[in-house]
């Protein structure tokens, strides 16, 4: 979906700008999604398994940006891509269509400077005026910062997928899975909430 782009202002002072990722932004997108798999353990690929071509990733931008249940927002500071944050539906089933899915991956030298925050918060605005009741998502239970994140944008704790994730290492590590409810209705959601 396209949307209005928003600038913001971070810690340091510099400007960071939140717009749609569009296709010509392919390019530095593949080189975003191989470095941050390589900086941090808590997306879900490792580097040799973004496999994308230039083409492939060039479609799958130009689908999402029409796509009217998804968002594809990239951060953007000094011109270079900081890092990218999403929302997509769950589908047009009754019974689903009523959840989006959320993700966020920030290059490292972008960390704490608050983008995390301003991409939230401008997802969560959208996800409402597309008629979202709420925004789900999973994290892994060792990623203190995104859980940090997370609850400071309103997000709660509503399970634990165990053993979800099994890393080269051989480690295992659980998900927890969180939930941020847009509409005042809360028949049926958990008394937590
Ligand atoms: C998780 C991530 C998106 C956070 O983005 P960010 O821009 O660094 O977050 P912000 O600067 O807005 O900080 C948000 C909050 O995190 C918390 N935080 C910051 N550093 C922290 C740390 N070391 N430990 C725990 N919490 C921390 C703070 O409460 C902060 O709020 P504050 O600004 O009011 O102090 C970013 O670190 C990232 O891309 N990590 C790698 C990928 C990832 O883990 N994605 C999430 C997958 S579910």
């Amino acid at each position: 979906m396209r949307f209005e782009p928003r600038d913001v202002r971070l810690k340091n002072g510099t400007v960071c700008t939140l717009r749609p990722a569009v296709p010509e932004d392919a390019e530095q997108m593949i080189a975003y999604m191989k470095q941050t798999a390589a900086e941090t353990e808590y997306v879900l690929r490792y580097p040799d398994e973004v496999r994308f071509t230039l083409e492939q990733e060039r479609d799958i931008l130009q689908r999402l940006m029409e796509d009217p249940q998804a968002v594809m927002m990239a951060a953007i500071v000094n011109g270079q891509l900081a890092g990218n944050a999403s929302i997509g539906g769950l589908g047009p089933k009754r019974k689903v269509r009523h959840r989006c899915s959320l993700a966020i991956a920030l290059k490292r030298e972008y960390w704490g400077q608050g983008i995390g925050t301003a991409m939230i918060s401008y997802l969560t605005e959208l996800a409402g005026q597309m008629g979202f009741a709420q925004i789900d998502l999973e994290v892994v239970a060792d990623n203190a910062r995104a859980i940090a994140l997370y609850e400071k944008c309103g997000f709660k704790m509503t399970g634990r997928r165990v053993r979800a994730l099994r890393f080269d290492d051989g480690s295992w590590h659980d998900e927890l899975i969180m939930v941020k409810l847009l509409t005042k209705e809360q028949e049926g959601a958990n008394e937590t909430l």
